[in-house]
């Protein structure tokens, strides 16, 4: 018990200290339609990463494989043509890698039939969830209080040359 309330009390003062910080991550200045595909494309992620999971409790490797395909290569291919000239190459970069892991959980899970293996290649491929969500915030132009004008200028100097 006490042990525990050691921990709640640690858990408080670090949230409380987050709380306090300015959110400093890299902003991604998108439009409303660019976000909205954006946070789509986040929602299958956790709604297909909670069917996994689900899946792995009843040992049942076929369901496995099911939930993660769709978040392989393929989701990414659909959403690019609306998003890959808005999004900086690092943040599709991690993007690409997520959804090759889940065409590796999907292939292994056919293959291979191990849940402990599936289990461990989910803890991978979610670090990268965790990596992009400390790096990345999204910001519309319309957001008020957001330096978008500043961002804006920048981008005009870059050209089209990719
Ligand atoms: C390449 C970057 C990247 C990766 C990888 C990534 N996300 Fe995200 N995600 C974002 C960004 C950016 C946001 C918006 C954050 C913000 O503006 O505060 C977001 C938001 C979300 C949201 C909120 C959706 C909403 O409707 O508001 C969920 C849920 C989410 N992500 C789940 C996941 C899961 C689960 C994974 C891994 C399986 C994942 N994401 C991997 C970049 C990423």
């Amino acid at each position: 018990m006490q042990k525990l309330s050691m921990i709640m009390t640690c858990w408080l003062i670090s949230t409380s200290a987050m709380a306090a910080d300015k959110d400093s991550r890299e902003i991604l200045m998108l439009s409303e339609a660019q976000r909205g595909h954006v946070l789509q494309e986040m929602r299958g992620l956790l709604a297909g990463t909670q069917e996994i999971v689900a899946a792995l409790s009843k040992d049942d490797m076929a369901a496995v494989s099911k939930a993660a395909r769709p978040l392989g290569l393929g989701m990414a291919h659909k959403a690019e043509d609306h998003l890959k000239d808005a999004l900086p190459k690092a943040f599709m970069q991690l993007g690409m890698s997520l959804h090759q892991h889940f065409d590796q959980i999907a292939a292994d899970a056919d293959a291979r039939k191990d849940p402990k293996l599936t289990l461990r290649q989910l803890s991978d491929a979610m670090s990268k969830c965790l990596a992009c969500h400390d790096a990345y915030q999204i910001s519309t132009a319309s957001t008020p209080g957001q330096p978008a004008q500043a961002e804006e200028h920048q981008h005009q100097h870059q050209g089209h040359s990719h």
